[in-house]
């Protein structure tokens, strides 16, 4: 089959790792029989530079006419970069933001496990890892304070901001169907995060994601508020199977369950609208600090692609390879500096390699 790709490398480390990404699709294609092409959108910081716009409307329609986007990561460093001097409606994550917004992408999956391999990485204590853990994150995309009504102004002589948090039903109960469609598929359990000690959007979200449980009898549910979340994070991790929470509650959490994996380079997301079409993206951000430098961990780049022709091509044979390539590769010692801890450092059998090597060494071990 063929299969147009949407490519977004962005800024920062983002062109480095989706070129590890492309490599990996690639040889998917080789092996498997198919084609991907790939068709590159402007988005980003880059884009600033060359249109003025973080995100043009041909850009959108480019993202639209692909069967799905991979993405790198935009953005840049907020104390230096220009694009921080422009209003914050044209900087760069106002891009991600609008496209996020015009492809109806509200349901953002967040896998976050640990590999065996990389427990040294892991900050936990080992009898906290355990046997590890393997959760997905499930974030609602499209609502909430990132698209609620935001105003600067002085009000009576002082300076005033207000952010607004809405939800209605229909946006909580889709993303709550989500989530109970994939906890069937896995553990069988939803952990619906919240803070309806506080919140009313919270409170809502907490009776409508119990009319949607209803529907799911083998599926067990448990409310938790966010602060909890946050704590048996770190706490417990093995509890969670599926996490079901609301844009900026997920933003946060999901960084933090990255983290437990041992590194934000690890971590891949979907983010997916009611048809097939997905934007796949790495959950860290551009780091600008260590662009250029060859060293940037691709495989979150790498299983989003994984992603990719899971959820939007169908391709489950292929999206297990690319997995166990990584698996293999990570087994066999190959480590990228951010999931190098010192001690494993000079140790027989383990090698540091850097972004273009990591790409390879896991292209090479793409088997049918
Ligand atoms: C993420 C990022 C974005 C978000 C930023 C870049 C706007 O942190 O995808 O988690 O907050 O959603
Ligand atoms: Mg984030």
């Amino acid at each position: 089959m063929e299969y147009q790709v949407g490519v977004i490398s962005g800024d920062g480390i983002g062109p480095e790792i989706v070129r590890e990404a492309k490599k990996v699709l690639d040889k998917v294609g080789e092996i498997y029989g198919h084609a991907f092409s790939y068709d590159e959108i402007l988005m980003g910081g880059i884009s600033i530079d060359k249109t003025g716009e973080p995100l043009t409307e041909a850009a959108i329609a480019q993202a639209k006419a692909a069967d799905a986007v991979l993405m790198g990561s935009i953005g840049g460093n907020a104390s230096t970069s220009p694009w921080y001097q422009l209003p914050p409606h044209l900087r760069p994550e106002a891009g991600l933001l609008k496209l996020r917004k015009s492809l109806n992408l509200f349901a953002n999956l967040r896998p976050a496990y640990l590999y065996e391999e990389l427990k040294e990485a892991c900050p936990l204590r080992e009898d906290i890892i355990g046997d590890g853990f393997d959760m997905m994150i499930m974030r609602e995309l499209t609502g909430g304070l990132y698209f609620g009504n935001r105003v600067t102004e002085a009000r009576d002589g002082v300076m005033t901001a207000e952010d607004t948090l809405t939800y209605n039903e229909n946006e909580i109960r889709r993303i709550a169907i989500r989530g109970f469609d994939i906890a069937r598929k896995r553990r069988k359990k939803v952990t619906s995060v919240d803070k309806a000690n506080v919140l009313d959007s919270s409170r809502l979200w907490r009776k409508v994601v119990e009319e949607v449980a209803a529907g799911y009898p083998d599926v067990s549910l448990e409310h938790m508020l966010v602060d909890n979340c946050a704590m048996q994070l770190v706490k417990d991790p093995k509890q969670f199977d599926v996490i079901l929470t609301e844009n900026m509650f997920g933003d946060i959490l999901s960084d933090e369950a990255s983290m437990v994996t041992g590194s934000i380079g690890m971590l891949s997301s979907a983010s997916l609208n009611d048809t097939k079409f997905g934007l796949y993206e790495p959950s860290g951000g551009s780091a600008p600090d260590i662009a250029g430098q060859g060293i940037a961990n691709p495989i979150a780049t790498i299983l989003s692609a994984a992603m990719m022709l899971r959820y939007s091509f169908d391709l489950d044979r292929e999206a297990d390879a690319v997995e166990e390539a990584v698996r293999q590769a990570l087994k066999e010692g190959y480590r990228t500096a951010d999931i190098m801890p010192q001690e494993e450092a000079g140790k027989a059998g383990v090698t540091q390699v850097g972004t273009a090597e990591m790409g390879s060494l896991i292209a090479e071990r793409v088997k049918k």
